[in-house]
């Protein structure tokens, strides 16, 4: 294990953050480690259960039986599916971001926990108000970095500029998770995806942790068995 946590972005929203995120905290919690989690920024149009504000808040507690409640994992809730900046300018009296809020409450679980994994939300520059930025949350927990990628057409512009916004902010980036999101049959598609790889590994400099293929229906269980063989596991056993 090198460090006490690691932080899940992705190169845009709906990559597979949670997905991703849920399998790792199964694999590991089934070896045992006391897993931590939070999504410290999520929104949705509504609510999605009495207990918990957003389901992968939800997700992510069930996959690690974390004891915490809704307002550790999730401290900030929108009811508007939007960036929190632009949620502020139509809910003139939404909640308020506190980076130091989200600090806290990262430093008291690293205590109770031997890991923590933080889900992002969207991709690095989300803006959560006019001069903050998903990509400062990340410097200021100063916790390793996955980023998640998808293998739909454009991902490649995505996770260029997702690694130089990396370098620009100083983050320390283990690697790369390339989630086959799209079950691309076609032979040409089959070509791309069989050189994407390399090239994103040739492009960003940084190595390709798993390449998750396309699951029907994905879960913890289906993902953690998956992630147990890959350059990812490696990290952590
Ligand atoms: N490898 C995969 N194969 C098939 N479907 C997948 C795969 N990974 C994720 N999905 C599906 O893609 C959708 C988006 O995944 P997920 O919710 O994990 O994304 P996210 O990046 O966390 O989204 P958000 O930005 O809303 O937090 C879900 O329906 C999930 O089941
Ligand atoms: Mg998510």
């Amino acid at each position: 294990m090198r460090d006490k946590g690691v932080f899940i972005i992705g190169t845009d929203t709906e990559i597979g953050k949670t997905t991703i995120a849920a399998g790792l905290g199964f694999l590991l919690t089934k070896n045992g480690l006391r897993v931590g989690v939070m999504k410290p920024f999520a929104a949705d149009s509504k609510q999605y259960s009495k207990e918990f504000l957003s389901r992968d808040t939800k997700i992510l507690k069930e996959a690690t039986n974390t004891q915490e409640h809704n307002d550790i994992i999730n401290p900030f809730f929108y009811n508007i599916p939007s960036a929190p900046y632009l949620v502020s300018k139509i809910q003139v009296k939404c909640k308020r971001i506190d980076p130091k809020k989200i600090l806290e409450i990262f430093l008291e679980l690293t205590k109770k926990n031997e890991f923590i994994i933080v889900e992002g939300m969207g991709g690095l520059m989300v803006p959560l108000t006019k001069n903050l930025y998903i990509a400062d949350i990340v410097k200021m927990l100063n916790i390793p970095v996955i980023l998640i990628m998808s293998n739909k057409i454009g991902t490649i512009n995505h996770i260029v500029m997702t690694s130089f916004l990396c370098r620009h902010y100083k983050l320390n980036v283990i690697g790369i998770i390339i989630n086959n999101l799209f079950n691309l049959k076609e032979r040409k598609f089959r070509m791309v995806n069989a050189v994407l790889p390399e090239t994103v590994n040739e492009l960003t400099g940084y190595p390709i942790l798993a390449v998750v293929p396309y699951i029907k229906s994905p879960n913890k269980d289906k993902i953690a068995r998956f992630l147990k063989n890959t350059n990812m596991c490696k990290l952590f056993f």
